[in-house]
């Protein structure tokens, strides 16, 4: 048997729907079937950098009954606190990594777990390897972009959100003889935008990964109107590019850069085009919040358990996915050095081209 007795969770970069769901199940296992005590981390690595530092051990009682419908995740998250980099008050980057280090021994523990996408894996993997941290990742990201699972926490909740605000806008862009545009997240990957603007019934859906162009958008509104169609609904993922190939970047106050604005420059090009009445709908962090699908708490739920579990055999520098219709886990490294994009030439790409969706190609 191992000589575990306390371990750590935390949630690291940016949140999504079932972070919630994934701490209540390392709680339960933890708790219920090994008896050991689990701390939970504020803020991610930063609750472990701070002094005094932030925790609390948690109940049984703490994740009961409701956690588990809850979006967001009740121990705060941070995505822009790379420990290796922290950005200073002064404006300057420090290597803060000793600290969260020191932090884990100070509080005795035996392992963290951790969700996080790819850029927090790598993050966390670095800081276990220097520290002798025992380190067990569990995949959470809205853009599905981690190419050693097959589908991460988040991603369903997203896409039934997105699919939902198709729903809505079908009826109104009827009403108003419109062309609706979606612009939907995704950093670098058009996973949301492919899948919701399949189940939301899209008729032209713009990915990163497919280079577009507007003869093509152009003719595939003119051939709905030449079939009596007074209506069209428009998917496009944040990352796509415009005719020149340029990002459409946002750069808020504090500095920070992300996309935004796709949609936008896209209602005004098929406006321009086409001649339609065009509007634009920026879902944003909509997609982040509220309550997770059954789907991302069932996943959420598998991957806290199974974490525990590996802890207990002592497998660590692992991360939990789901694969082939079950649980499994591989190497961080792995999870770290595949990244997975759409397919062009995948099964979901072609249900779109045979349903007749324009991806903006052809
Ligand atoms: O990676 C998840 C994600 O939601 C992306 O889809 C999006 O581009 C980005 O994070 C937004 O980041 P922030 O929450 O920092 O605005």
């Amino acid at each position: 048997m191992s000589n575990i007795k306390k371990i750590g969770v935390l949630t690291s970069g940016g949140d999504c729907s079932g972070l919630n769901a994934v701490i209540r199940a390392v709680v339960h296992r933890a708790i219920l079937h090994y008896g050991w005590e689990v701390y939970g981390i504020y803020d991610g690595t930063k609750g472990l950098m701070d002094r005094p530092m932030r925790y609390k051990k948690l109940t049984i009682a703490d994740v009961d009954t409701n956690i588990l419908r809850q979006g967001g995740t009740f121990l705060g998250t941070v995505n822009s606190g790379d420990p290796f980099a922290y950005p200073m008050p002064d404006g300057s980057k420090k290597d803060r990594s000793n600290e969260v280090i020191d932090g884990y021994n100070q509080l005795g523990l035996n392992a963290l777990i951790s969700m996080g996408g790819d850029g927090s894996m790598a993050i966390l993997r670095r800081m276990a390897q220097q520290g002798g941290i025992n380190f067990v990742g569990v995949p959470k990201t809205i853009d599905n972009d981690l190419g050693a699972t097959e589908t991460a926490v988040g991603y369903d909740t997203a896409v039934n959100v997105a699919t939902e605000a198709l729903d809505r806008l079908q009826p109104t862009a009827a009403s108003h003889h419109r062309v609706m545009i979606l612009e939907v997240m995704g950093r670098d990957a058009g996973h949301i935008a492919l899948a919701s603007g399949i189940a939301g019934g899209a008729d032209v859906i713009l990915m990163p990964e497919i280079p577009w162009n507007m003869a093509a958008v152009k003719a595939k509104i003119d051939s709905l109107r030449g079939n009596g169609r007074n209506f069209a609904l428009v998917v496009v993922s944040e990352a796509v590019k415009t005719e020149k190939n340029e990002p459409v970047m946002h750069k808020f106050a504090d500095g920070q850069v992300r996309y935004g604005g796709i949609g936008q420059y896209l209602g005004t090009r098929i406006a321009q085009e086409t001649g339609a009445e065009t509007r634009v709908t920026v879902l944003g962090h909509v997609q982040r919040g509220g309550q997770p699908s059954p789907h991302d708490r069932v996943l959420a739920s598998s991957f806290g358990v199974h974490a525990v579990d590996l802890v207990a055999q002592g497998k660590f520098d692992r991360i939990v996915v789901w694969r082939n219709r079950g649980l499994t886990d591989v190497p961080i490294t792995e999870a770290i050095a595949s990244y997975r994009a759409v397919e062009v030439d995948g099964a979901m790409v072609q249900t779109a081209r045979g349903l007749g969706i324009c991806l903006g190609d052809r």
